[in-house]
């Protein structure tokens, strides 16, 4: 009888304690994230969109694959930010892509005016959750985030730095020839055309790339990292990545759910590190259960430097123009 209570408390407890995320956008980067974690099975997820039909529809197909994945997680598709309630972590994919005869800041108000509905839709129902942010332009996409939300600034991390030194990784392991999971690397800087690759920081195994690669190399496979989205849009003519990016998210995601403290490239609010102040760029980030728990302030060399504070003017040029609070 004690057994069967004990058992019955464990059951109740971990089936009430299931993790909760809400992906907001149910297009190529939410969706495949909704499936990446469904499969993984380590969270339940609602995916929401503006047009009702493709969450719901996504989400009933990624749920007829749990079967396959013999996955115990579960996905549902909405348009009401209630069914996002209770939510540990919202992921936020939603947005609209550039179009023809759009200019930057067509884009940038057009995300925004995205960007400002669904954060105070769901922190509504989902007060105590972690943001991460994955539209574009992101380090400005979070910004509006965190102030719409008004969570502390560790709440709120941007998607991009993980991205592009996945890319600066795989870009590295194949002129190498060696596993991209003996490659680490850094990227820091705005998710933009002037994000800031650090070989100085990338290594294989341990050595520096400085020591295995030639300069001319080295700056072949930096230009082609910073131009990594770009080259995925020039591909396949409709759209941007997602593979990648929803891998990428799902990192984070885990980090944060799982407590982990892993040491990532992530847009942080700054607050005076980096020389940098009321504003979102990417840099080294401790993440955790409590969001961004620690920003690593690393000392950059005079040319780091400028590349950074360039790459941090763009964002800042930005967020200026939204003239958010
Ligand atoms: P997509 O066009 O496939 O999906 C966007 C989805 O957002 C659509 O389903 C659309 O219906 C939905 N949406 C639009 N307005 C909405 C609203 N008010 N409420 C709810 N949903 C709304 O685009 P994709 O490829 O999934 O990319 C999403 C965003 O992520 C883009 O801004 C893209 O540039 C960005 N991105 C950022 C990356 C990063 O590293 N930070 C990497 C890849 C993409
Ligand atoms: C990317 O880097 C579009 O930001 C997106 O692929």
């Amino acid at each position: 009888m004690f057994f069967l209570a004990i058992h019955h408390f464990i059951i109740y407890n971990t089936s009430s304690m299931k993790e909760k995320i809400s992906v907001i956008g149910a297009g190529n980067v939410g969706a495949t994230t909704a499936e990446l974690i469904v499969r993984d099975g380590f969270a339940d997820v609602v995916l929401f969109d503006v047009h009702e039909g493709i969450a719901r529809g996504k989400a009933l197909d990624i749920s007829e694959a749990c079967p396959l994945w013999s996955s115990p997680a579960t996905v549902r598709g909405t348009a009401y930010f209630e069914d996002t309630a209770g939510s540990d972590i919202i992921i936020i994919t939603a947005g609209f892509p550039r179009k023809p005869g759009m200019s930057r800041d067509d884009l940038l108000h057009a995300n925004a005016d995205v960007i400002k509905e669904v954060t105070a839709g769901t922190v509504q129902y989902s007060p105590d959750a972690i943001i991460i942010v994955v539209t574009n332009p992101m380090d400005v996409m979070a910004y509006a985030a965190l102030r719409v939300s008004r969570f502390e600034r560790k709440r709120v991390v941007g998607m991009g730095g993980v991205l592009d030194s996945a890319r600066f990784r795989t870009f590295v392991s194949m002129e190498m020839g060696v596993s991209p999971q003996d490659v680490e690397a850094l990227v820091l800087g705005g998710h933009g055309d002037q994000m800031v690759p650090m070989p100085r920081f990338t290594t294989v195994k341990g050595i520096p790339i400085t020591e295995l690669l030639n300069d001319d190399t080295i700056n072949h496979i930096i230009e082609r990292t910073r131009n990594g989205g770009a080259e995925i849009v020039g591909l396949l003519k409709t759209g941007s990545a997602f593979y990648a990016p929803a891998a990428s998210s799902v990192q984070m995601a885990k980090a944060i759910l799982f407590d982990e403290k892993r040491l990532l490239p992530c847009s942080a609010y700054l607050d005076g590190e980096y020389g940098t102040a009321g504003m979102f760029v990417g840099v080294p980030v401790v993440l955790g259960g409590n969001g961004v728990e620690k920003i690593v302030d690393l000392e950059l060399t005079t040319e780091e430097r400028a590349m950074f504070d360039r790459s941090a003017s763009a964002v800042r040029a930005m967020v200026d123009t939204l003239k958010l609070p």
